[in-house]
């Protein structure tokens, strides 16, 4: 054996626990409003912090400490100060923006909570059931996505689809299936005053809380959310854009599904699918997002699907077979639009 490369190894195995922990530090600081409290201000004393937190000064301070030794923190030890760099608020204390990535913390917890349930389904088969994760399972889906879906969509990625876009101005018609707590939908109908839109989704807090929002919104005039399946909508329904976001991989019937989607787009529609970007090949995905992604697929997204008795996808279905999957479903055209994106890959899929 190679000690030097056990060593290499043994770093390697205490550098990926100290990045679960930071993780989990990081959920504390989105949660709390750390982060928040911190961003923008230089360096501060525990004191300060605690001052404008109000939280229990034993805990931020070791929580600060924390995350020096992780590297989000700068420490300054002549003037025992913390500081939150501008790069790395811009990231981790900017809600509601595209470039925050504070989401994806807070699905630490949610996924490594079913952890002992998923390592008994690899024992004896099932999975966990998408309501299984709970109402921070919605919240941390949403705290990643929102803020692209809000900022990208409308005014950056549809523009790969100019008639699209046309057809919407108009006043068109788009369905968002798995719709989840409605960004899509709400931010299509802001963009498109003319447009007509629908979101469906199994799951009945999401379609809930899609449905209070555009509400809220004064927007449900023309925004509806159904808990129903896009086969039991009337044959005589047919939409101009069809969109998919971040859910054909977790269909428990995908072939089905997408069957059921083709019936309800217009000659000339399109079916927008965004997908999380993994390569075709397991070689080409050694890298950080897909072993992100690769643990997001264990411990949901697969799961979730093999426990309806799915095929389990999984989230890095990767072009080629998201492309076969499109064209047995009996799509004739399969497009991998080009947008610029690090996690998502997007694809125009037309009958
Ligand atoms: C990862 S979430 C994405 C939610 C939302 N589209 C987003 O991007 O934030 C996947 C969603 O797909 C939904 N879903 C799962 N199976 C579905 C099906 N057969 N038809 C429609 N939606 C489905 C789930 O309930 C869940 O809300």
């Amino acid at each position: 054996m190679d000690k030097e490369r056990i060593k290499v190894f043994a770093d390697r195995l205490f550098g990926d626990m100290a990045g679960a922990m930071s993780a989990g530090l990081g959920f504390v600081g989105v949660k709390t409003g750390l982060f928040r409290a911190m961003a923008g201000k230089g360096a501060l004393t525990l004191e300060e912090i605690v001052g404008t937190t109000k939280l229990h000064s034993r805990y931020v301070e070791e929580w600060l400490k924390g995350m020096v030794c992780a590297g989000y923190l700068e420490y300054e030890p002549g003037a025992d100060t913390y500081r939150l760099p501008d790069e790395h608020a811009f990231l981790v204390a900017s809600e509601g923006t595209d470039h925050f990535m504070g989401g994806l913390f807070c699905m630490a917890p949610v996924l490594l909570r079913v952890a002992p349930k998923v390592a008994l389904a690899f024992e004896k088969g099932g999975g966990v059931p998408f309501e299984d994760y709970g109402a921070d399972g919605i919240e941390a889906l949403d705290l990643i996505n929102r803020g692209q879906y809000e900022q990208r969509f409308a005014g950056h990625w549809l523009k790969a689809l100019p008639a699209v876009v046309a057809r919407l101005e108009a006043g068109g018609r788009v369905l968002d299936v798995g719709c989840g707590v409605g960004r899509v939908a709400l931010t299509l109908a802001r963009a498109f005053p003319r447009a007509t839109i629908m979101g469906l989704d199994p799951d009945r807090e999401s379609v809930r809380q899609a449905s209070a929002a555009a509400e809220a919104e004064g927007l449900a005039a023309r925004v509806w959310f159904s808990a129903a399946g896009a086969g039991e909508l009337g044959t005589g329904e047919k939409f101009d854009l069809i969109t998919a976001c971040d859910c054909v991989h977790d269909f428990a019937r995908p072939l089905e599904t997408l069957k059921e989607i083709r019936a309800r787009l217009a000659p000339d529609g399109v079916l927008l699918v965004i997908e999380p970007k993994a390569a075709d090949r397991l070689e080409d995905n050694q890298n950080s997002i897909a072993t992100m992604y690769y643990g997001f697929s264990v411990f949901h997204c697969m799961t979730q699907s093999l426990a309806q008795g799915g095929p389990g996808l999984g989230t890095c279905m990767g072009p080629a077979r998201t492309g076969a999957l499109m064209r047995e479903a009996g799509f004739a055209r399969f497009e991998i639009l080009d947008i610029k994106s690090q996690v998502l890959a997007f694809y125009a899929v037309r009958p």
